[in-house]
């Protein structure tokens, strides 16, 4: 990544939180496409609105965010929300929106990219700590995390797929919290930003972090050069 010579990023979840952090560390080096339903109206990002709920549109609402980017050097996948909730709590309306904006998405925006371009430079998959520890009360959450990280660990294995690296936080100071009190001291989501472009500045084909608090810090779970 130079200054001169930019690159389109495209932020799924990038209009707020961590995924707006990337952006903004990111809007340097690339031209930077953020994802989402409040534009966060900064001058250095292209805000593209994108809901992911219903799936008949979303194969369609997905191809619209692709024509406006053109190619697509690096995904960052960082759409997500708190779901909270024993599995007989949720409506199916809940499992299904959660699926789609944690897996559906994901995998049809490879699918998609993959088809019409002959290489991805660099994948980025913000997953959470949910993906490793099982939560009575977030069971399709931690669920789909832990598919949205099997799906960036198979896809690595596609060799038109440069660079994977999946970013499991724990708790952060984002919107993911509105409304909700959560114990503890939660990771500054500007700090996890820089930690996650440090990482993937480094030489890898695949890797896989948490990113944990108290204190932060990062524990690398996987490296495949
Ligand atoms: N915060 C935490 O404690 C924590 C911990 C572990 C992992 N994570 C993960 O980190 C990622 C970033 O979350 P965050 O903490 O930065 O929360 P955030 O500030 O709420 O950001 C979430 C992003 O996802 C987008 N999004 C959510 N639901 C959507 C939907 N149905 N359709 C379209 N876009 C949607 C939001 O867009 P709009 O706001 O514009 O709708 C926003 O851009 C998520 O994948 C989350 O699961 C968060």
């Amino acid at each position: 990544m130079t200054k001169d010579d930019k690159i389109n990023a495209l932020i799924i979840g990038g209009s707020s939180g961590l995924g707006l952090e990337l952006g903004l560390f990111l809007a340097e080096y690339c031209n930077v496409f953020v994802t989402g339903r409040k534009d966060p109206q900064k001058k250095q990002l292209h805000f593209i609105p994108l809901e992911i709920k219903k799936s008949h549109l979303l194969s369609s609402d997905l191809d619209r965010v692709l024509t406006r980017v053109g190619a697509v050097e690096l995904l960052i996948y960082a759409a997500g929300f708190h779901q909270d909730g024993a599995i007989s709590d949720l409506e199916d309306s809940d499992i299904i929106a959660m699926i789609n904006v944690k897996l559906t998405a994901p995998a049809m925006l490879l699918q998609k990219i993959l088809r019409k371009q002959k290489k991805l430079s660099g994948f980025i998959a913000i997953t959470s700590t949910s993906q490793l520890t099982p939560r009575l009360r977030e069971p399709v959450y931690a669920a789909a995390s832990a598919g949205l990280g099997m799906l960036a660990r198979s896809v690595s294995l596609d060799k038109r797929v440069v660079k994977t690296l999946v970013a499991a936080p724990a708790g952060m100071k984002t919107n993911f919290w509105k409304g909700k009190t959560r114990k503890g001291v939660l990771l500054e989501p500007r700090w996890v930003a820089e930690r996650i472009i440090d990482l993937y500045k480094m030489k890898f084909a695949y890797k896989q972090v948490l990113i944990l608090r108290e204190p932060p810090r990062i524990k690398t779970a996987v490296v495949v050069d």
